[in-house]
């Protein structure tokens, strides 16, 4: 099972929902997880490197990728691993080896907030997805949402994301998000995150991979 997490716009979450979902997965579901750094920043990589030094075992494997080294990387991780794994993706769609990473995907994670310019970006991704990989399932995380978020806009963009899949929960703007790192989310925010995870888990994931231990 291949996750990617992607939206052509800055900021939208991520690397922030790559892991969440890293760390729910292994801290919840007993669920064996790997992660494949490709954006461009190497957010989670330093973080995993930092956290290394701290802490005494990290509950899942980072590991950094180019759309260069990706091909290789897929032949040896995806085809012998039971993992679940997840990609989180550069915020460009500016090259063609990015076919091969769309290509590896079952399942597509978009964070995206209700603003005009997050919007257009998360269409072209999308609508270019698609084109790219018709059968890839897909997923929309409302993320950083305001108290005072407006819902006409709301409702106009989730008729239009609701074309390609599903919308889930929306995910509130809230500073212990900045807190995540690759050994665990604040349990702070479990109770806004659940609603949203064990949707995704229970859709796209229960039964599909191997209870460790
Ligand atoms: N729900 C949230 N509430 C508050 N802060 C958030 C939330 N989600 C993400 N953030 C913060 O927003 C910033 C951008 O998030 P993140 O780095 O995950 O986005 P990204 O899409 O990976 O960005 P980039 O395009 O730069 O790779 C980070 O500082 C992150 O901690
Ligand atoms: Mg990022």
């Amino acid at each position: 099972m291949t996750i990617i997490i992607g939206n052509q716009k800055g900021g939208a979450g991520k690397s922030t929902m790559t892991l969440v979902l890293a760390n729910y997965l292994t801290s919840a579901k007993k669920c064996p997880v790997t992660v494949i750094d490709m954006d461009y920043q190497q957010s989670i990589s330093q973080k995993y490197e930092k956290a290394k030094i701290l802490e005494n075992k990290e509950p899942y494997e980072v590991l950094s990728a180019t759309l260069e080294t990706f091909p290789v990387l897929k032949e040896v991780l995806m085809k012998n691993s039971k993992d679940v794994v997840l990609i989180d993706l550069p915020g460009k769609l500016d090259d063609d080896g990015l076919l091969a990473v769309f290509n590896a995907a079952d399942l597509f994670i978009c964070p995206f907030a209700y603003d005009e310019f997050t919007f257009e970006s998360t269409m072209l991704f999308t609508v270019v997805l698609r084109k790219v990989n018709p059968k890839i399932k897909m997923v929309f995380i409302p993320n950083r949402i305001k108290a005072n978020a407006k819902f006409e806009i709301m409702q106009e963009v989730n008729i239009q994301l609701s074309k390609f899949g599903v919308i889930t929960d929306v995910l509130p703007d809230r500073i212990d998000f900045q807190r995540t790192n690759t050994f665990q989310t604040p349990i702070s925010l479990y109770p806004v995150i659940i609603p949203v995870f064990e949707k995704i888990y229970a859709d796209h994931l229960y039964g599909k991979h191997e209870i460790a231990g």
